[in-house]
Parts: structure tokens; sequence; C-alpha cells
């Protein structure tokens, strides 16, 4: 493969001083451990999972299991108290495994099995999201044991990752399904959205909140049964760019926009990225280098088939960081297997590695260890937990 000309612009921290704190607690860390690990650090999840309740204080926080379904990151959102969104029977038996009771989930899937819809149901599942009515009609022989949410579309480029694409129904869609479901004898209980993931721009929320509220209100004018849950999403954006993000800050618009809410509305949120994209940090070690075509080659124990998956499926790109100083090269960071697309950075301006040395991936929460391969069956990354 010949290195792509752009420059790999990520965030690079450089920290060689020797006495270097955190440099030393990784070798520690996989002098105990072994190499490659993900750092878990709980702390930094319940610090997240805080910040947003204080930013969306109306808002009960339902967990993305999807994000990292890791069993210790589970354990510590059941110690705060918080709810999980879970979309496949798989993510339902890891709860079950905790002992997490259904009535503390959402089950967000629009697109159910049978099978799927009877299992979540004997877990105590009693929320489902559908956003058409073939979907509405496969809740019918449930009907008196489920509260439902229709899941509307607000696509939205400025997302990293547009989750309107597939799923959702349109707005103006809204009102027959609704009525479709009264005749199926259903009760939509409310709306839900996802204004896409990595949405770095509030006013997309805002937008889907004042449409949301518009829809409810027009429905709830002749209704039978009052829509009166709001569930506003994911989407709230982790720190890739190192720039310091002000959750508290970033939510002021949607707060206000919630504001406008009728009281007794009952709002929820499903964030997954900005909870746990912090709370966990790759190490990964040198294996070996080698010079090629006027490059730098690095090869890893970990790359784009494992924790670093999240480059290719969710179009991340995680800032790095190396303990060594000196004159830059253009390099090029590449993963274990023997394919060529397992290229953590190419063309990334850098100083000369030696094998043995540690790089370290931050925000690599969301989405990595995820959506992992075993491809050349190469061993995961071994996921520890600090600060628990
Ligand atoms: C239905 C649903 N809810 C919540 C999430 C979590 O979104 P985020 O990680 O952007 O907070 C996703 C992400 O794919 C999703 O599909």
């Amino acid at each position: 493969m010949l290195p792509n000309e752009k420059i790999d612009q990520r965030p690079l921290l450089i920290n060689a001083e020797p006495d270097n704190a955190s440099a030393e607690f990784y070798r520690q860390q996989v002098a105990i451990h072994g190499s490659p690990l993900l750092i878990f650090n709980a702390q930094v999840l319940r610090n997240q999972f805080k910040a947003l309740q204080s930013a969306l204080p109306e808002v009960d926080l339902y967990y993305a299991v999807k994000a990292h379904p890791d069993p210790e990151i589970i354990h510590v959102i059941d110690q705060l108290g918080g709810g999980f969104d879970i979309a496949s029977a798989g993510e339902m038996n890891l709860l079950l495994a905790h002992k997490i009771s259904g009535r503390r989930t959402i089950h967000t899937h629009p697109i159910k099995k049978d099978q799927e819809i009877r299992d979540a149901l004997r877990f105590g599942a009693t929320t489902f999201v559908v956003d058409n009515l073939h979907e509405l009609k496969k809740l019918v022989p449930y009907r008196s044991r489920v509260g439902v949410l229709l899941r509307v579309s607000f696509r939205s480029a400025a997302a990293m990752v547009d989750l309107s694409k597939k799923f959702g129904c349109a707005p103006e869609e809204v009102e027959q399904l609704v009525k479709d479901a009264d005749d199926l004898g259903i009760h939509i209980k409310g709306l839900s959205f996802h204004v896409g993931s990595q949405c770095t721009d509030a006013s997309k929320h805002v937008e889907a909140i004042e449409k949301c509220h518009q829809l409810m209100q027009e429905i709830n004018a002749t209704a039978n049964k009052p829509l009166s849950i709001l569930d506003i999403g994911g989407g709230f954006p982790a720190d890739y760019e190192l720039q310091g993000i002000d959750i508290n800050a970033f939510c002021a618009p949607i707060r206000a926009a919630l504001a406008q809410l009728p009281q007794d509305w009952h709002l929820i949120a499903e964030p997954g990225r900005y909870l746990i994209a912090p709370a966990v940090t790759s190490v990964t070690t040198v294996a070996g280098k080698s010079k090629r075509n006027g490059y730098h080659w690095y090869y890893l124990d970990d790359g784009i088939y494992g924790s670093y998956s999240g480059q290719l499926f969710d179009h991340a790109i995680y800032p790095l960081e190396v303990f060594r100083d000196g004159e830059h090269y253009p390099s090029i960071i590449a993963g274990p297997t023997c394919d060529s697309i397992d290229v953590v950075a190419e063309n990334i301006s850098m100083p000369e590695l030696e094998i043995g040395d540690l790089l370290i991936g931050h925000q690599m929460g969301a989405y990595t260890a995820a959506t992992k391969t075993r491809f050349n069956s190469i061993p995961d990354a071994k996921l520890i937990v600090i600060n628990d």
C-alpha cells in the first residue's frame, strides 16, 4: 500500500520527560498485565455521567450498551443508578448476568424479530421503539404489556454518524402512525429521535425537540391517550480534538428547548459515546519497525481489527500519545494483522519510536472494542479497571 499523501493531523501528545508519571504508570500496567491493554478509568465514567446529569437535570439517562458492552462498565452504570438502552438479545443477556431488572431498560431497536420481543418482555422490558406499521403490527399480541415510542428521523450532516438515514419515520408520518397504533389497540407513549452520533452542533437536538413538541401537542389535542414521553437519544460529543468540551455549556440550548415542554412529560436520553469515550485508554506496544518508501513504519500489537476498529466503522480518529522526543519524520502506524488496511495512522509526523515503546490512544471507550474482530486470531486487548 502506498502511503496517503494527506497528512494525519490528529492531536499527538509528546511526553518525553524521563520521569513522566503517566508513562511510568502505563509501563507498570503493561509489566503487570501485558500488552495490548484497554484501561477503563471508572472515575472518569462516574464524572461524565454526573456532568451530563447536571447538564440535563430533567432527563433520565439510559446508557447505550452498544457503545461499550463490557461488564465492568455496566457495573459502574448500575452503581450510578442509570438506565440501559438495549438493542439486542445479547445486550439484554449482559444485563441479566448483572441481575439488572428489565424495568431499567428501554429496547430501542426499531426492527425486532418476534422472539426478541418475547425475550425482552420476559426480561421485564416494557418500553419498545418502532418506526413503521410492520413493526407496530408485531406488537399487537403484546399490546397490553408494552409502551411504545415512535422514532422520528432527523437527518444530520453535522454528525459523524447519521443514524436517521437507516431508522425513523418522517415527521409527516407521525400522526398517521399514531392513528394506526390506536386502531391496533397499541398505546404510543411518546416520540424518540437520534440526531446522529458525535453531533457537535446542539442546534440539531434543539430542532428535533421543537418539532417533536409541536407534533406531540397536535396529536394530544385530539388523542384519547396523550403522548407524554420524549426520548432525545444520544449524540452528545466526545472530545476527540482534546479541546476541552464543556458539556454544561454545550447542553444550554438543549436545556432551554426542554424547558418549553409541559412539565409532566417524561424526558429520557440514550447517551453512549459522551459517557464512555474518555473513560478508556488504549495501550499498545511497538512490536516491530522498518523504513519503507521514505516512511518510518511501526507495527503495533493492536490495530484496526482490534481496539482501533472504530476508525473504520465509526469514523472516529483518536488522539495519540508517545513518550519520545526529537526530530519528526513522516511515519505510518500499523496494526498487527496481515491486512494492508490495518493502519492506524498514515503519514503522521512524529519522533522516531523504538521497538518496545508504548503508544497510547485516548478517548477510546466508545465503539472501539465494541466492534473488534478476531482476524488473524490475534488476542483482544485486555480490559483492566482503575479507580473502581
Ligand atoms: C438507538 C440509539 N440510541 C443511542 C445511541 C448512542 O448514541 P451516542 O453514542 O451517540 O450517544 C445509538 C448509537 O448508535 C443508537 O443507535
